[in-house]
């Protein structure tokens, strides 16, 4: 792995599903990506001196295209798991995260992960939330390309219930992007985001060193609040 697909050698092309609000997104203006790991992976790019350029892809071409090296790597709020470590490297975590069920405000017979019984639930594709659900009982699972569409399609009645990482479900109704709807009681995984890297990438030391002095400068934080205050 001695060569990098970016434009010159010291630039890393950086893969990300950017409809993941507030980890990933298109900013207002501009059609500039934005978020908080946009944030953190240009802090990444500062510390080492290393250029970061973002690819958008699917959720479900993220791994495809670690392994093919077609991107350098992946910072896309994916946890990390030993499925997947089985095919990618992960830097060390950097964020706590977890799977929540929203419901339509109004719903009262969804409280546990055991109600979903029989129910119609929408996840997003090749995502630790559609591996979660799969063996429901009777359940109807619809998978969407993204978590908007997803719980969209909660928003519109069309399921009962949304199975998708907590701090977006969470960051979606506090902006108010998404009325009507809320979260069910407890997470039901504990989860950790992890950059994602090919097998043999030179980069995984480089990203760790970064990360962690990023965390003991207190710039990790900082970039924390602008995303998660209040
Ligand atoms: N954390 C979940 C997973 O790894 C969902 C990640 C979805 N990320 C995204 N940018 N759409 O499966």
């Amino acid at each position: 792995y001695s060569q990098l697909t970016g434009a010159n050698a010291n630039t890393l092309v950086i893969a990300t599903e950017p409809t993941f609000p507030p980890f990933e997104m298109a900013a207002k203006t501009g059609g500039e990506l934005e978020g908080f790991d946009i944030d953190l992976m240009r802090a990444i790019g500062q510390e080492s001196g290393l250029k970061v350029k973002f690819e958008s892809l699917p959720f479900d071409g993220i791994i495809p295209a670690l392994q093919s090296g077609t991107v350098d790597g992946a910072i896309s709020g994916m946890t990390i798991t030993p499925e997947r470590a089985k095919t990618i490297a992960f830097s060390r975590p950097y964020f706590k995260a977890g799977l929540a069920i929203a419901v339509q405000e109004n719903n009262s017979n969804i409280k546990s992960f055991a109600d979903l019984d029989n129910q119609r639930i929408a996840v997003q594709i090749s995502t630790t939330g559609a591996n979660k659900v799969k063996t429901i009982p009777g359940a109807k699972i619809t998978t969407f390309d993204n978590a908007p569409l997803a719980l969209q399609e909660l928003v519109n009645g069309n399921v009962d219930a949304v199975v998708n990482d907590a701090p977006v479900t969470l960051y979606a109704i506090k902006t108010g992007n998404l009325q009507g709807i809320k979260v069910v009681s407890e997470l039901l995984t504990e989860e950790y985001y992890g950059i994602a890297l090919p097998h043999k990438s030179p980069y995984i030391q480089i990203i760790n060193n970064s990360l962690q002095t990023l965390i003991d400068q207190g710039k990790y934080q900082v970039i924390y609040q602008k995303w998660f205050a209040g």
